[in-house]
């Protein structure tokens, strides 16, 4: 029995699904109610880091349920406190704070630098700039953080305090930064929501020269770059930078709700006691999958992201139907001379899944898709864009 009707009936009105119900799977292949099999190019939008069904991650998580589900922050637990030290070992970072989604992770990003700000500079310091083209989140406040009008309309007010800059342009940042009392600034390296667009490398340098110049606090949003989708652990190293606060989430338990805000040296003491939580932040069985998938992001791992994006990158540049394509590792967005829509629905008829970003078809695979698998997807893609190029 298809669960469609129930979810139109009962589910609410928030989401255009495709006619797609997905029941089962392994690795980089999915299956719909009816058998048909897929190739999963978007692994539910960048959070199934190794796949679906994946047996180490698995036995990871089901030996944590075994032990305990849930122990509250009131006490310890062995697999946040492990969590949080790999974290700070692998990014330089000095502590974390858990919680359970990106929105929420940039909510605790956002609090800090205001604490922050008006502890060292002065209450009035609360503003916080952001890209135009960004995503932040759905909460009232990230949605505000977001630099797209159209998610601001009908939530009005939204929270007070944040400006937007143009990405790439380093003078619009001095501008807001000369006529505005900042507590930070806070960007994503490869806008994904906004058509997976990577930020040019010297905009954030000079972004960081900026944020020094004028004692700002530097906060990248890694929900989506974070935990090896770009090549590197997290973006900002391939970037060269060092933030003060950077927030994941998505990727990081492989699967299931976790997320993370990392504050760096200046940051490091900002949250105190009774200042901030979240009932299932830290949560055993969310820790014990990331724990898992961190200790499998070694540099081989890496490496093949940086690869196969290669692979992709050569193969569909200058490729019959393709306008261009751009992002980072594996984390893609391809500009098709045919209609985005159309083209999205012949390759889920032909049993690939990418999704979409803006005007964009966007492919964030699973990191371990094997090459054949890859090979295949990519030469549908292409012989489609060809197909419906006009
Ligand atoms: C860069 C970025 N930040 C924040 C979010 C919000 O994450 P969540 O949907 O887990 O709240 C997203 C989600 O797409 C994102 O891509």
């Amino acid at each position: 029995m298809s669960f469609k009707n129930i979810d139109k009936e009962y589910v609410a009105n928030t989401y255009g699904r495709f006619d797609l119900e997905i029941v089962s799977g392994k690795g980089s292949l999915v299956y719909d109610i009816n058998g048909k099999e897929y190739i999963d190019l978007a692994t539910g939008i960048a959070v199934n880091t190794f796949g679906v069904s994946d047996n180490e991650w698995i036995n990871a998580v089901t030996e944590q349920l075994g032990k305990v589900q849930h122990t509250s922050n009131l006490y310890y637990s062995e697999p946040c406190a492990i969590l949080a030290k790999m974290l700070c070992e692998r990014t330089g970072a000095k502590k974390v704070f858990f919680s359970n989604s990106g929105a929420e992770a940039n909510e605790c990003a956002i609090k800090t630098a205001r604490l922050w700000a008006s502890e060292n500079k002065g209450e009035e310091y609360f503003n916080i700039i952001t890209l135009k083209n960004s995503f932040h989140g759905r909460t009232i406040t990230t949605l505000s953080a977001t630099g797209q009008d159209v998610f601001h309309k009908y939530f009005n007010p939204l929270t007070d305090g944040f400006l937007y800059a143009e990405a790439n342009n380093i003078d619009s940042v001095r501008e807001l930064v000369g006529n505005n009392k900042c507590a930070a600034i806070m960007m994503e390296l490869v806008q994904g929501e906004g058509g997976v667009m990577a930020l040019n490398r010297d905009f954030v340098e000079d972004v960081c020269e900026v944020a020094k110049e004028n004692n700002i606090l530097v906060v990248i949003d890694e929900v989506q770059t974070g935990n090896g989708r770009t090549g590197e652990l997290y973006a900002f190293q391939s970037y060269g930078i060092t933030p003060d606060i950077v927030s994941t989430a998505k990727g990081l338990a492989g699967g299931l709700p976790l997320g993370a805000t990392l504050f760096f040296d200046k940051t490091e003491f900002t949250l105190k006691a009774g200042l901030h939580g979240s009932t299932f932040g830290g949560n055993p069985i969310a820790c014990a999958g990331a724990i898992n998938i961190l200790n499998r992001l070694d540099s081989q791992m890496l490496d093949s992201v940086k690869a196969k994006s290669k692979y992709i990158f050569d193969e569909l540049s200058g490729s019959e139907g393709i306008k261009s394509v751009s992002g980072l590792g594996l984390m893609i967005g391809i500009e098709t001379e045919g209609d985005v829509s159309e083209i999205l629905a012949k390759c889920m008829e032909k049993g690939i899944l990418p999704i979409k970003a803006k005007s964009k078809l966007r492919l964030l695979p699973a990191l371990n898709i094997p090459m054949e698998l890859l090979e295949k997807a990519i030469n549908i893609i292409k012989e489609t864009a060809k197909e419906n190029k006009q």
